[in-house]
C-alpha cells in the first residue's frame, strides 16, 4: 500500500455568519482504514465532512483525494471523485422504494423496476446489508434507512465513505453489524470516516482517530489501539466526564397514575398490528423505561399517545381523562409533552429560525391577540438557548444551521419547558456528546422530581438502567417483559428484547 493518504484535508477554515465552524482543521485518512472523527457537539465535525463531500466550499485550505488536489463546488463533484457521505439526517425520498432511492438518480436508464430491485439486492448481499428493495422508504425503521444510504454510496462505487453518526440510529446489534460492514469495505481498500460519540464503538470499529475541538484538530492520526475511552473523552471535551450512574430515589413513587394506556393497538398501512394490545401505566414522579430493538413498535406507540397516529383499539388516559379523538395540540394543552425521535420533520422546522422554532410550543403565551409578541418570543428563545446551552450564533439563523446535538437540546428544552404532567421522550439523548447526555438526563430527572410521569424510550440500555424505576421491553408490538433495574441483569433485558419471554419479574 502506498503512503499517499486516501483523504487529506489541510488547514480547512469554514466560517458562517457569527461562527467559525472549522478553524484550520486537518485530517489524514489512510486507504483501507476506518478513521474516527471525534469531538463534542458543535466541534465542527459535520461541517468538515460537508467540505470533503462538496456540500460547502472551504474559505481556506486544501482538499486532496489520493494525493490530488480537488476543488469541489457541489456534491456531484465529490461523488465523481469517489467521495460519498451518509448524513446525520437522512436524505431519502420517503415515497420512493429502496431500489429507487439507491439507484434512480444515478441510473435513470434502469427503469425496469424488477431489474433495478435485483441489482440493488445483489449489491446489498455482497456487503451483507439486509434490505428489502421493493419497500417504500417511509415504511422503514431508522436502521433500515441507514442501510439504504450506505447502499446508495456503494452503488456510486464510493472509495471514500463518510458516515456521520451512523450508529446513533442503530441498536447495539445493528451497530455491531455496521462495524463488520465498514471493516469489509476497508478490506476492500476503501477509506471510511466514522463520526461517533460512543467511544466503545470507536475503539472496536476504528483504526485511527482525529479529535476536533472548537473547529480545530487537537489530535490527529492517533491509532485507537493506543487510547482508552477516558483519554479520548479528555481530548474531546478537555476533561474527563462521568457516564450515567444509577440514580437513587429519595422519595417513593406516588400512587397517582398520570398516564394509563390500556389494550392499545396501532396498525400499519397493510393492517398489520405494529402495536399489539399494549397495557402500561406511568405514575406521577415515575420514570418508566421502554427498551427494545428499533422497529418493535416503540415509535408508533409514542406517536399514538401523542395523537400523531390513529389507534385501532384501546384507550389512553392522561390524569384519568380519555384522550380519544383529541388532536396532538389538545393533548399538549392537557399536559402531555412529546420529544419525538425524528427531530427534523416531526419536531422542528429546519427552514424557520431559532426564535420561531423555540416558540412553536408556547406561542399562545407569546401572542398579543392574533399577533405574536416578537420581543417576548425573542426573550423566550434566548432563555431556552441559555438554559439548555444550545450553541447558536444568532437566534435569527435558520434551525438547519445548528449542529445535530444542538438541535436536540433546543427540541428537548422547548418541549419540557412547560411543566408537563406526562413526558414521552423518544431517544432524547441520541447523538449527544457526554455533556449533552448528562444535561438531558438531568432535565428528565428534574421533571420526575417535580412529579411528571416519564415514559423514556431508549435504545441505550445503560441509560434505561440508570434512570428508570421500571423497564418495559417491547418486542413485535407487545410488552415482552417488565424488569426492575435494581435486580434485573442486562442479559435478561437483552433476552426479552430478542423475543425470549422468560424471566420477567
Ligand atoms: N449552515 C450553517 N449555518 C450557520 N452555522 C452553522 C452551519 N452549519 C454549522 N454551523 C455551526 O458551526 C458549528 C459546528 O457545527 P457542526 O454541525 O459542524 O458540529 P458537529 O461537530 O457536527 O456537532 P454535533 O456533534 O452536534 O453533530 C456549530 O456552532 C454550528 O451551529
Ligand atoms: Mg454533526
Amino acid at each position: 500500500m502506498s503512503d499517499t493518504p486516501a483523504v487529506e484535508l489541510d488547514s480547512i477554515w469554514k466560517r458562517f455568519p457569527g461562527v467559525t465552524a472549522n478553524a484550520g482543521a486537518t485530517l489524514r485518512v489512510r486507504p483501507g482504514s476506518v478513521h474516527a472523527v471525534l469531538g463534542e457537539n458543535g466541534a465542527g465535525k459535520t461541517t468538515l465532512m460537508n467540505v470533503l463531500a462538496g456540500v460547502y466550499r472551504p474559505d481556506e485550505g486544501r482538499v486532496l483525494i489520493d494525493g490530488t488536489e480537488q476543488h469541489f463546488s457541489k456534491p456531484a463533484d465529490a461523488i465523481a471523485a469517489g467521495v460519498a457521505m451518509v448524513h446525520q439526517e437522512f436524505r431519502l425520498i420517503p415515497t420512493f422504494t429502496v431500489a429507487e432511492n439507491v439507484a434512480l438518480a444515478e441510473s435513470p436508464t434502469l427503469i425496469n423496476t424488477s431489474r433495478l430491485e435485483t441489482e440493488v439486492a445483489k449489491l446489498a448481499d455482497r456487503f451483507g446489508l439486509a434490505t428489502e428493495p421493493d419497500k417504500e422508504v417511509w415504511q422503514l425503521s431508522m436502521g433500515e434507512r441507514q442501510r439504504v444510504e450506505i447502499l446508495k454510496a456503494l452503488w456510486r462505487d464510493a472509495r471514500v465513505l463518510i458516515l456521520d453518526e451512523p450508529t446513533a440510529v442503530l441498536t447495539p446489534a445493528e451497530a455491531d453489524e455496521l462495524g463488520r460492514i465498514t471493516a469489509a469495505m476497508a478490506d476492500d481498500g476503501r477509506a471510511i470516516i466514522f463520526i461517533s460519540h460512543k467511544l466503545d464503538e470507536v475503539t472496536s470499529f476504528c483504526d485511527d482517530a482525529t479529535v476536533l475541538r472548537h473547529g480545530a484538530t487537537v489530535a490527529g492520526d492517533i491509532p485507537v489501539s493506543t487510547l482508552d475511552a477516558t483519554r479520548l473523552a479528555e481530548l474531546m471535551v478537555g476533561e474527563a466526564t462521568a457516564v450515567s450512574q444509577r440514580r437513587t430515589r429519595t422519595t417513593p413513587v406516588a400512587d397517582r397514575v398520570v398516564l394509563d394506556v390500556a389494550e392499545l393497538s396501532v396498525v400499519d398501512v397493510h393492517g398489520r398490528a405494529v402495536v399489539d394490545g399494549v397495557d402500561l401505566t406511568v405514575r406521577a414522579g415515575e420514570i418508566v423505561g421502554v427498551a427494545g430493538v428499533a422497529g418493535n413498535g416503540q415509535r408508533p406507540l409514542a406517536d399514538a399517545i401523542a395523537g400523531l397516529r390513529p389507534t385501532q383499539h384501546g384507550t389512553i388516559r392522561l390524569r384519568g381523562e380519555s384522550l380519544d379523538g383529541r388532536s396532538p395540540r389538545a393533548r399538549n394543552d392537557a399536559g402531555l409533552a412529546y420529544v419525538p425521535e425524528d427531530r427534523i420533520g416531526v419536531g422542528l422546522a429546519p427552514r424557520m429560525n431559532v426564535i420561531e422554532n423555540a416558540m412553536m410550543r408556547a406561542y399562545r403565551a407569546l401572542s398579543k391577540g392574533p399577533f405574536i409578541d416578537r420581543r417576548a418570543a425573542t426573550r423566550h428563545a434566548d432563555d431556552l438557548v441559555e438554559r439548555y446551552r444550545v450553541k447558536v450564533a444568532k437566534l435569527q439563523n435558520p434551525m438547519a444551521g445548528l449542529s445535530g446535538g444542538n438541535l436536540q437540546r433546543l427540541l428537548v428544552g422547548r418541549e419540557l419547558d412547560v411543566s408537563p404532567a406526562v413526558v414521552i421522550a423518544a431517544q432524547p439523548t441520541r447523538g449527544l456528546d457526554v455533556q449533552g447526555v448528562a444535561a438531558i438526563q438531568q432535565i428528565l430527572l428534574e421533571q420526575a422530581a417535580s412529579d411528571a410521569g416519564i415514559l423514556l424510550i431508549s435504545e441505550d440500555l445503560e441509560e434505561l438502567f440508570a434512570l428508570s424505576d421500571r423497564i418495559l421491553v417491547m418486542h413485535e408490538g407487545s410488552i415482552a417483559g417488565v424488569f426492575d433495574p435494581d435486580t434485573a441483569s442486562r442479559a435478561d433485558v437483552g433476552a426479552a428484547m430478542a423475543g425470549s419471554r422468560t424471566a420477567a419479574t
